[in-house]
């Protein structure tokens, strides 16, 4: 991959829209991170599933990126704005999952802040919000991480794992984007 097309590029990663041809390794990295990805998502599992998953991006109200690691190219994240909502509100809802052999590195740390400037700046959004299951304690960590301010429970907010769950509602705003890392 040239870095000339990637959206934007960090110090050891870079981000880059999430493509059709992407599907193989996608897969083989959902099958590696099943353990780290229940219960709290299912990414698509298989090539169906990963079509339909791709085409969902081609909408005004979602983008879908892929993190890779910079120097090797490799897909070591996936995160989405998902429900973009523009006029007054100006606020998509993130999904984002880490891969299993490259997790616990930092490397969505580092590809969120740059998916959060990338949608203050290019995409025109104001807001970011991330909910998440109290539980998910690795989750919570990465926006912390990165200085999302807690705003509130919602309960039965999403249906995940089988059930209505509760999220906690983590929010970002453009004005905050001076303290990413
Ligand atoms: C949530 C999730 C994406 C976080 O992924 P992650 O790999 O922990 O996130 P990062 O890549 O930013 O790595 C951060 C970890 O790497 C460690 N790390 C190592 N080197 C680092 C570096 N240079 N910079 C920052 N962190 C570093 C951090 O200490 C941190 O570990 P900790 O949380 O135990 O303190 C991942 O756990 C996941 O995919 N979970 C399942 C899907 C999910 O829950 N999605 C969100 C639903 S709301």
């Amino acid at each position: 991959m040239s870095e000339t097309e990637y959206l934007a590029i960090g110090n050891r990663v870079a981000i880059r829209p999430l493509d059709r041809a992407d599907r193989e390794e996608y897969l083989s990295l959902v099958r590696e991170s099943a353990e780290l990805h229940h219960p709290w998502i299912a990414p698509p599992a298989t090539p169906e599933e990963f079509e339909a998953y791709a085409a969902r991006f081609h909408g005004p109200d979602r983008e879908g990126f892929v993190v890779c690691e910079r120097t090797t190219g490799a897909i070591v994240g996936g995160i989405n704005i998902n429900n973009i909502v523009r006029g007054a509100f100006r606020c998509g809802a993130l999904g984002y999952a880490a891969f299993g052999p490259s997790a616990g590195r930092g490397y969505l740390t580092d590809g969120l802040a740059l998916v959060i400037r990338h949608a203050f700046g290019p995409l025109g959004l104001h807001r970011l919000e991330a909910n998440i299951q109290p539980g998910n304690q690795a989750s919570r960590r990465l926006v912390q991480r990165l200085g999302f301010r807690l705003e509130g429970l919602s309960p039965d907010f999403l249906f995940v794992d089988g059930a209505w769950r509760d999220h906690e509602r983590w929010a970002f705003t453009a004005e905050m984007a001076g303290s990413l890392p």
